[in-house]
């Protein structure tokens, strides 16, 4: 017997799941998004990056079929957009054959890059092979601040010379800024270097505190009046440059009372796949030690959306323990993100104490209003193995 998932249009058969996961998977559809983790090869050592703190070695990478691979199995199922990432996913000689693959399963590709690697021969060559959008990473305006966040000497001029070919060459292009105590008076400065570059989207991310970020919390995390500043530049922005430029922004946690949906529901929206394969409900996903994680290599993509124990373990709201299981937004934040419920509480299947229900919101809460008004720290730079360096 097979199950049909039909996604848009596209309808693809994959093995029928066993009855256990019958319930979770009445929430299941293909995912509409892949995000590919090319690689975690990275020339810039971000402090807030949210690669895993033991990053993978080339050696254990993906090879170009596999990638191919890959991409033939997601337009199969129905994904339909593709987020190239890493890492640096332009370290990867062969990405514009992954590229090619990625075309020629139906999928919409979008690269996100630091840019730093690329020179304009690549990226009209990628864009003739069919990528449809550039997502570039700013770490500030000020090129001396960008480079002491990323530890990457130039990076802020290149930057600037990729966003221009971009929209030369007639791709679409968002910036990302992740905005943290180190670059956040900036912001103003930001968003018209956005509308500058001719960006048709400006993603304002608060720091997510996992992984990286998490080890670099208490240099990173804002003040309570500096995250309501930048709600106040955003929605002012949002207003003045209707039509211009849309934003996306992320809150910041500690300051919130609600959670967002984190990967619009754990197993609803979104698979990540690291660069050796394994297959994540987020990208975050495997400081849930316990959850047991396939790999491409060994089961198709499809059969793990459906059927993988981790995708299975939080998808839905089964799982759910009070205050959560009652609640009415349940199933509109989907009790909000696993990983920070496991590390900020213990347990994943808590409520994200970014909620103002949960038990542990009043101590979460008080950990910004601690380590936001002490000295920032050094970062901890995210570098590959156990170099990271405090500077
Ligand atoms: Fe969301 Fe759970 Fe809080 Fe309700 S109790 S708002 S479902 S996190
Ligand atoms: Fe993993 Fe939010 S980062 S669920």
């Amino acid at each position: 017997m097979m199950e049909e998932i039909a996604t848009g249009g596209m309808v693809s058969s994959v093995a029928e799941p066993d009855s256990a996961t019958q319930s979770a998977m009445s929430c299941a559809r293909a995912p509409m998004g892949l995000l590919a983790e090319l690689t975690h090869r990275c020339p810039l050592q971000c402090p807030y990056c949210s690669n895993p703190l033991e990053l993978t070695r080339v050696s254990q990478e993906l090879t170009t079929a596999q990638w191919q691979d890959v991409m033939r199995q997601a337009g199969e199922i129905g994904v339909l957009q593709l987020h190239l990432s890493g890492g640096e996913p332009c370290v990867r000689q062969d990405l514009e054959q992954i590229l090619e693959a990625a075309v020629k399963a139906g999928l919409y590709t979008n690269l996100i890059t630091s840019g730093v690697t690329l020179t304009r021969d690549r990226l009209e060559k990628l864009a003739k092979l069919g990528l449809d959008h550039v997502q570039l990473s700013i770490q500030d305006v000020d090129p001396a601040n960008a480079e002491r966040i990323s530890a990457y000497k130039g990076g802020a001029a290149k930057k600037h010379e990729v966003a221009k070919w971009v929209r030369e060459i007639g791709l679409p292009l968002t910036l990302n800024a992740v905005v943290h105590r180190h670059n956040i008076e900036s912001l103003p400065a930001i968003i018209d270097y956005a509308v500058e570059m001719g960006a048709g989207r400006l993603e304002v991310a608060h720091t997510q505190y996992y992984a990286w970020a998490l080890k670099n919390r208490a240099a990173l995390i804002p003040t309570r009046e500096q995250f309501l500043k930048t709600v106040k530049y955003v929605d002012e922005a949002r207003e003045r440059l209707k039509g211009v430029l849309v934003f996306d922004f992320v809150v910041h946690d500690h300051y919130a009372i609600r959670p967002k949906p984190c990967m619009g529901g754990w197993g609803k929206n979104l698979v990540t796949i690291t660069p050796s394969g394994k297959v994540l409900p987020c990208h975050a996903a495997e400081t849930i030690t316990w959850l047991q994680h396939d790999n491409i290599k060994d089961r198709p993509l499809g059969d793990i959306w459906l059927n993988g124990a981790a995708f299975n373990a939080y998808r839905g709201t089964s799982w759910m323990k009070e205050p959560c299981r009652s609640c009415d937004r349940r199933e509109i934040d989907w009790g909000g993100c696993r990983c920070q419920a496991l590390a900020m509480t213990g347990d994943a299947a808590n409520a994200d104490p970014t909620c103002e229900k949960s038990v542990h919101h009043a101590a979460f809460k008080a950990i910004a209003e601690t380590e936001a008004y002490a000295p920032s720290p050094g970062f901890i730079y995210r570098r590959m193995g156990a170099a990271a360096a405090v500077e």
